[in-house]
């Protein structure tokens, strides 16, 4: 039986953000931002941190640059409890890093990848893989290292054994260049949100993308932000409704921990149904706080918030 639970392969980032930024940059010019956070970024570090909140054992493969950035990750992921022992640094690329200007309504970011980009096949450590219960890999698009090898990857790692998810993330060149027919047979969960899977299949409605995935797809968990989500597995496909926050901060990082609480039950059994749920849930929960990470730090302060805030025993 495998000893560890989790293995999130994917890339690492520190996210600077600076808010309330007196009106918007032009060349040449110089405005200021009352408030800076240099926080741990990356879809994948945030499902992994946020599932290792959630009591999960968790273990990162990726690169940072050997700086300080990279020290930040680190001692973010280590704070978190998520094993780094396949964390790498690289000499020659520097950590990536996402400036994140935030503004009331939306956000503009600028992001420099670094040493993610160096990441491959390679760096995986296989000899190790079939120790674990579950595979997950996040933002594929970003990832130039791990794009070409992508089935090959899936591929090695469903014959040791073990579950698999993907969490494909949006294409910042909007080519979509994924070769679903081929990769995701060997992908039990395929994590898409509405906008990801329309587009990847190069539709206008989301019946119809799920129609042309859903020859070559396992289970489906589709994120629909604030109407929830919804499941197919075989034959069967089930919606399952958003929680209610009543205090809304901000979105950042929910189709994350929604991966994070899906996985969770599903490497403990759990059915399809459980598992959406447990991922609305944790999705709602990281609407209640800033970031990504901001509201899980350990299974007993988010059950205590699941109960005040959403009325809910975990
Ligand atoms: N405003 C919200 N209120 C309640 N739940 C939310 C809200 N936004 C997101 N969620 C939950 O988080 C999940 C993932 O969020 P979503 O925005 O769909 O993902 P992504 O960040 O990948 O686009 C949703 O399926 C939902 O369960
Ligand atoms: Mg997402």
């Amino acid at each position: 039986m495998p000893e560890k639970e989790l293995i999130v392969v994917g890339e690492l980032n520190v996210d600077l953000i600076l808010n309330n930024i007196d009106g918007f940059p032009k060349i040449g010019t110089e405005i200021l931002a009352d408030d800076m956070n240099l926080t741990l970024g990356s879809s994948s570090a945030i499902m992994a941190a946020n599932a290792a909140a959630m009591g999960v054992d968790t273990t990162f493969c990726g690169k940072v640059g050997n700086d300080m950035f990279g020290e930040v990750v680190l001692k973010e992921l280590k704070n978190k409890n998520v094993c780094t022992d396949h964390i790498s640094s690289s000499d020659t690329h520097q950590t990536g890093i996402t400036i994140v200007m935030s503004y009331a309504e939306d956000r503009a970011n600028v992001t420099y990848c670094g040493a993610m980009e160096l990441l491959t096949i390679d760096d995986i450590p296989w000899e190790d893989i079939k120790n674990f219960k579950h595979f997950h890999l996040s933002n594929f698009f970003i990832q130039k290292g791990i794009r070409k090898d992508i089935t090959t990857i899936f591929k090695k790692v469903k014959e040791a054994g073990i579950t698999t998810s993907l969490d494909l993330q949006w294409d910042p060149e909007n080519k979509w260049d994924f070769d679903y027919r081929e990769c995701l047979p060997y992908v039990d969960v395929f994590m898409p949100n509405e906008a990801e899977i329309m587009a990847l299949t190069r539709t206008s409605s989301v019946d119809e993308a799920l129609e042309a995935v859903k020859p070559f797809a396992n289970t489906i968990a589709l994120k629909m932000g604030a109407k929830g989500s919804v499941g197919i597995e075989d034959d069967t496909q089930m919606e399952v409704s958003s929680f209610t926050n009543p205090k809304h901060i901000d979105s950042i990082g929910a189709g994350d921990s929604f991966n994070s609480g899906f996985i969770k039950k599903y490497i403990g059994g759990g059915s399809l149904q459980e598992c959406l749920t447990y991922g609305n849930l944790m999705g709602a929960l990281n609407t209640t706080a800033a970031g990504g990470t901001g509201a899980f730090n350990s299974p007993e302060e988010i059950e205590q918030k699941v109960k005040s805030i959403f009325n809910v025993a975990i």
